[in-house]
């Protein structure tokens, strides 16, 4: 795969940072597609509550068997599971410096207490990118969408697939279809984000916090404004 952002003059910067980055976006905005483009540039950890619960699935932890039954509805996890897994999570030493999070913080209260953690630790002024996309082609993103077994490398079927069918390009794993990219459960995951998640715009729009980037571009456009999003905030620390 291709991957404009290889940069090996990239520094270390959003380390450096001592704050945390959010992605914020529906299902399909392409929050894991960034992240790992950001992660890589940058050197900061990439949290995503996501690719947590269903790690924690596939080992059949307790905290995975209660996440099953509603990722597979398309329902959100309570906030407090939610929130110990996470709290743990950054109080490993890669987090003592920054970290980016990908489908996190999802409510209001989560939100909420990943400020007074913020505030706790003394970190930095959050940075939240608001990845806004047409609820119209994130279906057709979700449905047409694959991940490496091994590495979770992104694909799409329609408009970025791998060069062999099923198989990643980067570490040869199977390709595998999300259990909750199927139609259905899609249309409730966008009712939980309409419900639960979508008043974080406002939240941090208020908090002066907020940054808007174009989604509906194309993956490389999208990357270039979030690099200059965090370069310049960098710059300006
Ligand atoms: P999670 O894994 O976070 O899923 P999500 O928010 O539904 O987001 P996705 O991973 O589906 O989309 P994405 O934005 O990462 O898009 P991607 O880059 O893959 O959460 C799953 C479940 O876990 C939740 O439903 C909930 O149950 C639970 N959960 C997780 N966190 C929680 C929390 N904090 N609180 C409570 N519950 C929680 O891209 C999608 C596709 O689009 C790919 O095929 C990609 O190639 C393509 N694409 C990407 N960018 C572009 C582009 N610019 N143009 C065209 N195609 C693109
Ligand atoms: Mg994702």
């Amino acid at each position: 795969m291709a991957d404009a952002t290889a940069d090996p003059g990239a520094s270390g910067g959003l380390q450096g940072l001592g704050r945390a980055v959010i992605l914020l976006g529906p299902p399909g905005a392409g929050k894991g597609t960034q992240a790992q483009r950001i992660t890589q540039r940058y050197r900061v950890p990439h949290l995503s509550t996501g690719d947590m619960f269903r790690d924690n699935i596939r080992r059949g932890t307790p905290l995975g068997l209660q996440a099953k039954p509603l990722m597979e509805r398309g329902e959100l996890v309570p906030d407090e599971i939610v929130l110990g897994m996470v709290e743990d999570r950054i109080a490993q030493p890669d987090c003592w410096t920054g970290f980016l999070f990908d489908g996190f913080p999802r409510t209001l209260a989560q939100a909420a207490a990943l400020d007074q953690i913020c505030g706790r630790r003394k970190l930095g002024r959050t940075i939240v990118l608001y990845m806004a996309v047409e609820q119209a082609s994130l279906m057709r993103r979700l449905t047409g969408r694959r991940i490496c077994k091994a590495g979770g490398h992104i694909y799409n079927i329609y408009d970025r697939p791998p060069r062999r069918d099923g198989i990643c390009d980067e570490d040869g794993s199977e390709l595998i279809h999300r259990p909750d990219d199927t139609e259905a459960v899609i249309k409730e995951r966008f009712a939980a984000y309409d419900a639960q998640t979508l008043p974080l715009v406002d939240y941090y729009r208020v908090r002066g916090v907020l940054s808007s980037v174009d989604a509906m571009a194309d993956a490389d456009a999208v990357t270039a404004s979030i690099r200059k999003i965090l370069d310049g905030a960098i710059a300006a620390q």
